[in-house]
């Protein structure tokens, strides 16, 4: 399968955990484009822009891809507006597509803010027309323990198999 994977990443962590995941979706033989997407002006948690203000310079074209996983960190207790403002940009281009998303966080249990962070992913893609599979909440992701990213990664490249 084509597979692209359109991360928000400011510290890195979601980075890690896409690059990870598209290392075990390459190994299984798809080919996978990653984009972790750039802003200008600057988005970040110094620079937190509303909504209308988010623009970014390196959106890709999801046309060729058979599955797109999509994902981002969690801040102040809900899915970071960029992630947000990615699916709203790439409108039109969700349309029956299978969907994996997944969140980062770091407060150590998905219940505190993981999920629900997810699950308000969930229904963003659902609305843009989306086939949404369950994905995957990152927590603790602060930690220094590679077998928590390894395991997410290893979940999320088993629900595209
Ligand atoms: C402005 C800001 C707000 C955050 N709010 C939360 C939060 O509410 N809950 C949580 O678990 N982690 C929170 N975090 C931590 C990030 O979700 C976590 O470090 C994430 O893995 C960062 O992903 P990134 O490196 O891809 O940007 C916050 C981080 C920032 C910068």
């Amino acid at each position: 399968m084509n597979i692209a994977i359109v991360i928000y990443s400011e510290s890195g962590k979601s980075l890690k955990l896409a690059q990870l995941a598209a290392d075990k979706l390459s190994a299984a033989g798809h080919q996978v484009s990653l984009t972790r997407l750039e802003t200008s002006p600057a988005f970040d948690s110094k620079h937190n822009l509303p909504l209308d203000r988010i623009k970014f310079t390196n959106l890709p074209e999801l046309g060729k891809s058979d599955a797109v996983i999509v994902g981002g960190p969690v801040w102040a207790f809900r899915l970071c507006l960029a992630v947000r403002k990615a699916v709203l940009d790439l409108d039109g281009q969700w349309q029956g597509k299978k969907v994996l998303p997944f969140v980062t966080h770091a407060f150590p249990w998905a219940w505190l803010t993981g999920t629900s962070s997810l699950n308000s992913l969930r229904q963003l893609l659902a609305r843009q027309g989306a086939i949404v599979l369950p994905g995957t909440v990152l927590s603790g992701s602060g930690k220094k323990d590679e077998a928590r990213y390894q395991a997410a990664a290893e979940a999320i490249s088993r629900a595209l198999a």
